[in-house]
């Protein structure tokens, strides 16, 4: 038994670890003056509908890729839907895609007819499984969603193979990972189609705001027909004929978001650095306490949109509760992760997906109810996530060391308390 005070963990009854501010060091976006000055600047324009910085957006966004084509979006939803919409997929088309993400890597999808086929994901990454995509391939697969989780890019060798084995084509949802590469390509520029958000968590924030990205013009024509009237008119195309129309939803971004947008593209090195050497020193730390931190292999450089740790009850000895109980009473903001697995939920298992779906008659409708991802249900049920410290260092980061430290040396003794109560 450990006698020192300042060792003991606070759930023995020792002092908090964390007493430093988590509102300053968690703070985002990280907005400023330029911020400020770039939307003031489209106010004394006047022009805060159809603005030029629109443009200067999408050009940003394909010089950040390589890719050809941009398309700027009022969110990353309706990029994704457009994404969908844009490689011809039709109603009963199957698409392999993950279950643990945010729901609009796959739900869009829906309202053009496609059917979602979930996949496992990957033990190394947590992206989309390759091995077990493979085995849900059928004649009516068309595409795979692939999504790089929280920052850190997917097994894009085995996944490309797959695609061009069964031609299939790669629906890139790269929200989570602005600035990532994969073999020195940047994330963006994967897929047949790739789609960055620009929601107000991620790593380039515009408020609101998505990006549709290809080298195909014709999917980039479709992806402008479906929603971006200005740009049907420019169009030298027969396409031009629906300008009076569109194909009935408007998906242009706003300026003053846009303006927001590019200010933060240009700053994104910058902010991903000190995300990346906080997050490094810390899972330094948790590595050497039998933790997981999901630290890239040498082809990859990842981002850390969100920061996840894996943990392993064998190693040490506390089971999750426990963990995060002693962990919170520590003063760490830990928490489960925050995405419910996609395949589990009412949409998917109560049916409503059918509704949207509209198959035609004879068509089989496929059934959730018995859907089941035995490797990504456990794996989901052994994450933690903190918060991924986008702002200088304070300190913060040495007691949260120490927190976990103190929890993990007294394993035994919380565990024996807390099964006492
Ligand atoms: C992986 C992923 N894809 C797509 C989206 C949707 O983007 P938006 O919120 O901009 O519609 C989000 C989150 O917001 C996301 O996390």
């Amino acid at each position: 038994m450990k006698t020192d005070t300042v060792q003991i963990p606070a759930i023995l009854g020792g002092k908090v670890s964390v007493t430093l501010d988590h509102e300053t060091s968690n703070k985002w976006p990280n907005l400023s003056h330029r911020d400020e000055e770039a939307v003031l600047q489209i106010m004394r324009d006047g022009n805060i509908s159809t603005h030029p910085v629109i443009r200067q957006l999408e050009k940003a966004y394909a010089d950040f890729t390589g890719q050809t084509y941009a398309l700027a979006h009022n969110n990353g939803t309706s990029a994704l839907l457009a994404a969908f919409y844009s490689i011809g997929l039709q109603a009963g088309d199957e698409v392999l895609v993950p279950s643990a993400t945010f729901w609009a890597s796959v739900l869009p999808m829906t309202w053009i007819g496609a059917v979602p086929v979930f996949c496992e994901s990957e033990k190394e990454r947590m992206g989309i499984d390759p091995v077990d995509m493979e085995k849900k391939i059928t004649d009516k697969t068309k595409a795979i969603v692939v999504v790089h989780l929280w920052g850190l890019p997917s097994k894009m060798t085995e996944i490309f193979a797959i695609a061009e084995k069964y031609n299939l084509r790669i629906v890139e949802d790269a929200s989570h990972a602005h600035g990532a590469t994969w073999r020195g390509r940047p994330c963006g520029s994967l897929g047949d189609v790739s789609v960055f958000s620009m929601q107000g968590d991620k790593l380039a924030p515009a408020g609101e705001g998505g990006v549709f990205l290809c080298n195909e013009y014709e999917y980039y024509e479709k992806a402008i027909c479906l929603g971006d009237i200005t740009r049907i008119i420019e169009l030298q195309t027969p396409a031009r004929r629906f300008a009076a129309t569109s194909f009935g939803i408007k998906t242009r971004i706003a300026p003053i978001s846009a303006a927001i947008g590019l200010n933060q593209l240009r700053q994104l090195k910058e902010h991903n650095t000190i995300r990346s050497k906080n997050l490094l020193f810390l899972s330094e730390k948790l590595e050497s306490l039998g933790f997981h931190t999901f630290l890239p292999p040498d082809h990859i450089e990842r981002v850390y949109f969100e920061y996840l740790i894996r943990y392993d009850e064998e190693k040490t000895g506390l089971p999750r509760d426990i963990l995060l109980q002693a962990l919170l009473k520590e003063g760490c903001q830990v928490a489960l992760p925050r995405y419910p697995l996609l395949h589990q939920q009412p949409f998917f298992t109560e049916g409503v997906f059918s509704q949207f779906l509209r198959l035609p008659t004879g068509e089989h409708v496929p059934s959730y109810g018995n859907c089941s991802l035995p490797f990504t249900e456990s794996a989901n049920n052994s994450l933690l996530k903190l918060p991924s410290f986008p702002n200088q260092d304070n300190g913060i980061l040495d007691q949260y060391a120490e927190a976990f430290e103190k929890v993990i040396g007294h394993a035994s003794e919380i565990n024996e308390k807390c099964n006492a109560q």
